[in-house]
């Protein structure tokens, strides 16, 4: 038969550069490109005997469950949030299929074809690829370490009158930055004046160098502000692990009240069974000291990167020292082609994501994105350096 896909199934296109990555799943390849935390710190025992636990409780723990999710697990995400200054109820909370479903969801439920969004200027790759499939109009906004440009965010909201802004406020992926707070509030009332709704995705919040730093969330600031503009979407896949694929989403009655119709038709509900493992791990588990020690490992790791890249006296390069999260975004001199530099890279058996994968529009071709979460001490420093061999050598053809 002839197939007749929708018009984005057909035509959005498959990219060239993931398409590229594929071929670094070998162990002769040193990967930096994937957002992945660190598999040696997952609390597999502890998971272990959080499924052995729902195992005795019985058949009735592998029956079907409530689309919301199960609801302990929702009381205790609650309580976590809590001390983030979010206070929601649990049937104000949705536990969906990863942060990911989180966000296809939103745009099920808000968007229409021709809606328009604004993002950041980078921003996650796989948001922009959900938002898509909704055949919607995403204008980005000029950005920068601290945050959406205030004066950009006005001319666009005037401009193109969008229904939604999508932003990674704490720890942004690709670029692991940090919103400063006066951004945060403007965000927060530019939304509210013009009925903007903020989606605010927050997987890598908890994950902070410095313990003691506070980074408040759009959602508390609204909160605290008696505006209701934020939904808030956080996820357990960089804090536990991402097999469980467990995130959530929470926001007023009326929007959970609609994603949970529409998840409902997607997949009627989230594994349950992960869902109960994950309630009875951090009722028995101290995953606030999980997530010190991760912190901590990662902040090492990223420093190590640092030191390793300053040793390869990159003419023109530059990078901002993360304070949490998983990424360095590296800036090369003006005229090199990070896409260029990955096909030379693959050759020296490294792997890092170009940065144009992240924009919205034209990108800024001599910027791309390294995670230093997942590779250790010894193969970091090797790839480090064939990446640095990749990088002089590209130089030395352009120049
Ligand atoms: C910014 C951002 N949002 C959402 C996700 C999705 O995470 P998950 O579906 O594993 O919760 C990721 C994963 O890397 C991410 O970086």
């Amino acid at each position: 038969m002839e197939y007749q896909l929708t018009e984005p199934a057909r035509t959005l296109k498959v990219s060239a550069v993931r398409e590229l990555l594929k071929l670094t799943q070998t162990d002769a390849v040193i990967s930096f490109a994937g957002g992945l935390p660190a598999e040696d710190f997952f609390p597999a025992e502890a998971l272990k005997q959080a499924f052995e636990r729902v195992f005795t409780t019985g058949n009735k723990a592998l029956q079907y469950g409530l689309t919301e999710g199960y609801t302990p697990l929702r009381e205790q995400i609650g309580h976590r949030l809590a001390r983030r200054d979010i206070h929601v109820a649990p049937d104000e909370i949705l536990l969906t299929t990863g942060s990911q479903q989180a966000i296809d969801l939103v745009a099920k439920v808000y968007l229409e074809p021709g809606s328009v969004i604004l993002t950041e200027n980078p921003t996650y790759l796989v948001a922009l690829q959900a938002f898509r499939y909704y055949s919607v109009k995403i204008v980005p906004v000029l950005s920068d370490e601290q945050g959406m440009d205030p004066e950009d965010l006005a001319a666009k909201i005037e401009q193109y009158h969008p229904k939604l802004v999508y932003v990674i406020p704490t720890f942004a992926n690709p670029t692991g930055w940090i919103w400063e707070t006066s951004r945060r509030m403007n965000l927060i009332e530019e939304c509210d004046r013009h009925n903007v709704l903020i989606v605010e995705d927050d997987p890598y919040g908890e994950i902070k160098f410095a313990p003691d730093e506070h980074y408040p969330s759009l959602m508390s600031l609204a909160q605290q502000s008696g505006k209701d503009c934020v939904v808030y979407t956080s996820t357990f896949s960089k804090t536990v692990v991402p097999a469980l694929r467990i995130g959530w989403i929470c926001g007023t009655r009326a929007l959970v009240t609609a994603m949970v119709r529409a998840k409902q038709g997607a997949d009627l509900h989230s594994s349950s069974l992960d869902q109960q493992a994950l309630f009875q791990l951090l009722d028995q588990y101290d995953l606030d000291a999980h997530i010190g020690t991760i912190a901590a490992e990662y902040q090492r790791r990223m420093r190590l990167m640092i030191t390793l890249l300053e040793q390869q006296n990159l003419e023109g390069a530059h990078w901002t020292e993360p304070k949490g999260g998983m990424f360095l975004w590296l800036e090369l001199a003006q005229d090199l082609d990070a896409e260029v530099v990955l096909k030379q890279s693959l050759q020296e058996g490294v792997a890092f994501v170009p940065g144009t994968e992240f924009y919205v529009g034209p990108p800024q071709k001599n910027t791309l994105r390294l995670n230093f979460s997942h590779t250790g001490r010894e193969k970091m420093t090797a790839g480090v350096e064939r990446l640095g061999r990749a990088i002089h050598e590209c130089v030395s053809s352009v120049r």
